[in-house]
């Protein structure tokens, strides 16, 4: 008989989520990411390209970074996760930012260090920092909105040059 094994992490990303949904933590990670990575939009607005270098430079696994982009209104985290990501940019590939703006109904992500997830305090969305923002299980309908960053290997310099996915309470992702 076959047996499914679901790993500590991946049982705390579901959480609460029912059995044919814990299934789906079977797929391998690197499946998880390509799917992630194919899925990821691949338009990106002409939003103003902003400096994050020395965001890049201070995040690490304990110190996530706050920053607001494109404007003071939409409030984002930088992250190091530690294994090259989907939209990953860095030496390593795996510095990523989000909005922090749950895609539901606009209440601040928490971020989860231990399962490297978004998490909503109003109605308990959760979304993998690991898979480009996809919705792991909660209210939300969408992923929530990856920033998108670019790097300079000889400088080391990281722009945000645009977001992918609509920012919560926009009816446009154009400034
Ligand atoms: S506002 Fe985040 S789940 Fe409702």
């Amino acid at each position: 008989m076959q047996q499914h094994t679901v790993s500590r992490r991946g049982f705390l990303k579901l959480g609460s989520a029912t059995a044919a949904t814990v299934g789906l933590a079977a797929v391998t990670p690197q499946v998880a990411a390509a799917q992630a990575e194919a899925e990821r939009p691949n338009v990106t607005l002409p939003y103003p390209e902003v400096d994050l270098t020395d965001l890049a430079t201070a995040v690490s696994s304990e110190a996530p970074q706050y920053f607001n982009y494109p404007d003071d209104s939409s409030p984002c985290i930088m992250l190091k996760l530690g294994a090259k990501a989907p939209g990953g940019v860095g030496p390593d590939g795996d510095i990523v930012a989000y909005s922090i703006m749950c895609t539901h109904q606009g209440c601040p992500l928490n971020f989860d260090a231990e399962t490297k997830t978004l998490k909503c305090p109003c109605h308990y969305s959760i979304f993998d920092t690991e898979l480009g923002g996809k919705m792991v299980i909660g209210s939300a309908t969408v992923p929530v909105p990856q920033v998108e960053l670019e790097y300079d290997e000889a400088s080391g310099a990281v722009r945000a040059t645009g977001m992918s996915g609509l920012i919560y309470g926009r009816v446009s992702n154009i400034l």
